[in-house]
């Protein structure tokens, strides 16, 4: 296997990356990974649904584009595979070559055809904090601040930053998914986000160990959809 090949990588990144490592998960990509591999996208704004995935492999997570699974062996080390008929990690790709390395970001160790290596982020979503009931403290939203200002000075434009996008690790905010940051229109998300952190949660939540089911955090998933569609919709009229 030709293994530095500029086109696949993020300059730079691999350096840091054991090669060997990198190189016999590739291998597993390409020999266990993507041929036992069942993922669809069924409805563009759901996330995508995983069939079949085999041993070694597990599913860590799905969004709207992808699944993202890791090797038992290589747990540093996440594979974010797009279902057929998403495009993007291409756009994705060129994201992580412009943010390089900055601590509240993942990582692109290798990337080809429909999938993208990355650095594993050991946070928990902050979806996943409301359904635990874990507390999310200041600091988390003012790091997220903070790391989407770093990606503006990048030429980025920080897009779909919603609480299954980004994650809690330690008290420390992280952004765990930059799939849309070459889209130069608007996006509210992530000032919506905020201000139900600071009208909402903060006031009133916090002081309980709020632990809200799935169903209910995909009602407001869908209902704050359907608020920004009538929102877009009334700003033209
Ligand atoms: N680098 C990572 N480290 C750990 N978990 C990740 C990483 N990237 C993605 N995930 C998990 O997978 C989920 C889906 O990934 P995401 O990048 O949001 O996909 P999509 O672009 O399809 O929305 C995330 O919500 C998160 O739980
Ligand atoms: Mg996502």
């Amino acid at each position: 296997m030709s293994f530095f090949r500029p086109s696949d990588f993020v300059a730079d990144s691999q350096l840091r990356q054991n090669p060997e490592d990198l190189e016999r998960l590739i291998e597993s990509i390409h020999q266990e990974l993507l041929p036992n591999l069942k993922i669809e996208s069924i409805k563009p704004h759901n996330p995508v649904i995983v069939h079949q995935v085999l041993e070694p492999w597990q599913l860590l997570g799905t969004g709207n584009y992808a699944g993202v699974f890791y090797h038992s062996d290589y747990c540093d080390l996440v594979v974010k595979v797009y279902a057929p008929g998403r495009s993007g990690w291409e756009e994705e790709l060129e994201v992580y070559r412009r943010l390089g390395s900055h601590p509240a970001f993942s990582e692109c160790f290798y990337a080809k055809d429909n999938f993208l290596v990355l650095k594993t982020l050991y946070g928990i979503t902050l979806y996943d904090c409301l359904n635990r009931g874990l507390k999310i403290p200041q600091q988390v939203i003012e790091d997220i601040d903070r790391a989407l200002e770093y990606a503006r000075s990048c030429g980025l434009y920080p897009h779909d930053v919603h609480g299954r996008n980004v994650m809690m690790l330690e008290g420390r905010g992280l952004v765990v998914d930059v799939s849309d940051f070459l889209r130069e229109e608007p996006c509210l998300a992530w000032e919506d986000l905020k201000k139900a952190y600071y009208w909402l949660y903060l006031p009133l939540f916090s002081w309980h160990r709020l632990s809200l089911p799935y169903f209910i955090l995909d009602l407001v998933r869908t209902s704050y959809r359907l608020f920004r569609r009538l929102r877009l919709r009334s700003n033209l009229i």
